[in-house]
């Protein structure tokens, strides 16, 4: 029986927190691991671009998103990893789809606007076209499903409106995908609970994959739990949030009802939390040390992956050609 293609992207933004991790990685190691799929997956470098960075760091961080990925469980045996600009297809396709995307449509993106905010310095046409890109990055491996947070639900809409544009024009030819939206917790900064947990914040707002057991207990140290007038502290809640999803059942149950009894310690709370995720990634970091002391390793495997996608990705662009009348 032919599996499902599923397929899905993250952004090399150097080490990955908690709170990516629970959004992003955990599903699509669950999606791999479940045998059910034949996943693509890959790290958009050409997305990144949109964003103003020194060379050196960019190189970097595709290295150690690559190296997070495998560390966490992405199985190059079993899934094919590869990084977007090697499989030059993607922004042959991202042109095609430019030339039947309306501007109206790229600039009533929410994720175009808000960056034209955060970075208005740098309003640059990648930002507006980044979703051509993101449609071609999908379209050319006909999957099935995406797995994708909420954030990008409007993007991937928007590939079912370029696939469908294209078919209009030039005969059927691309399947719309579907969304597979995964449930994801909403994990807040540490020091901010009020507000997504984001590296753009400063450090201290985050738990890194990465982070050594002694920096994750110094970063909970200073966690923000308790709020004036007690009701419901939201720092607290999100330090309940990642117990339950790092710790046992049973240790977070214990500290949510002693929450609710008002018998809660906070300083207990941290440290069972801290030993949670340290022991959780405990793996993960040596695996993580031993790729990025071994870049050879790391770069064979994008090597061979990005010779299976374009496998895929060339022949649905030999067939995109004709259709639009350039061979
Ligand atoms: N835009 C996505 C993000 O920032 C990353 C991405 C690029 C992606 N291309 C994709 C995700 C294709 C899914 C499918 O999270």
């Amino acid at each position: 029986m032919k599996k499902q293609i599923m397929l899905s992207g993250i952004q090399p933004t150097g080490n990955l927190h908690v709170g990516n991790y629970l959004g992003a990685l955990k599903h699509w190691v669950e999606l791999q691991n479940s045998g059910k799929y034949d996943c693509y997956f890959f790290i958009a470098d050409l997305h990144s671009l949109t964003s103003d960075m020194k060379a050196d760091d960019r190189r970097e961080q595709i290295t150690r998103t690559a190296a997070e990925i495998l560390a966490a469980g992405i199985d190059p045996e079993k899934s094919t990893l590869f990084v977007q600009s090697h499989v030059p297809a993607h922004t042959e396709l991202a042109w095609i789809f430019n030339c039947v995307t309306p501007v109206a449509e790229l600039e009533r993106m929410t994720q175009f606007k808000d960056k034209s905010v955060s970075q208005e310095k740098n309003i640059n046409a990648g930002l507006l076209t980044y979703p051509a890109l993101m449609a071609a990055d999908i379209l050319l491996y006909k999957p099935e499903a995406v797995p994708v947070g909420d954030d990008q639900i409007q993007h991937l809409e928007l590939t079912r409106d370029i696939a469908k544009k294209f078919n209009k024009r030039y005969g059927e030819f691309f399947a719309e995908p579907k969304a597979l939206l995964t449930k994801t917790p909403r994990i807040k900064s540490l020091l901010e609970p009020t507000i997504k947990m984001s590296k753009s914040k400063g450090l201290g707002h985050v738990i890194e994959l990465a982070d050594e057991p002694a920096v994750i207990e110094k970063k909970l140290k200073k966690a923000v739990t308790a709020t004036e007038g007690g009701e419901g502290s939201p720092g607290v809640e999100n330090l309940l949030l990642l117990l339950q999803h790092f710790g046992s059942e049973s240790s977070h149950q214990a500290f949510v009802a002693a929450e609710k009894d008002g018998s809660i310690r906070y300083g207990d709370l941290k440290k069972a939390v801290g030993d949670a995720i340290s022991t959780h990634f405990a793996s993960f970091r040596t695996r993580r040390k031993e790729l990025l002391d071994n870049h050879n390793e790391i770069a064979d495997i994008l090597i061979d992956g990005a010779h299976r996608a374009s496998e895929v990705a060339n022949k649905t662009m030999e067939e995109v050609r004709k259709l639009v009348g350039i061979r």
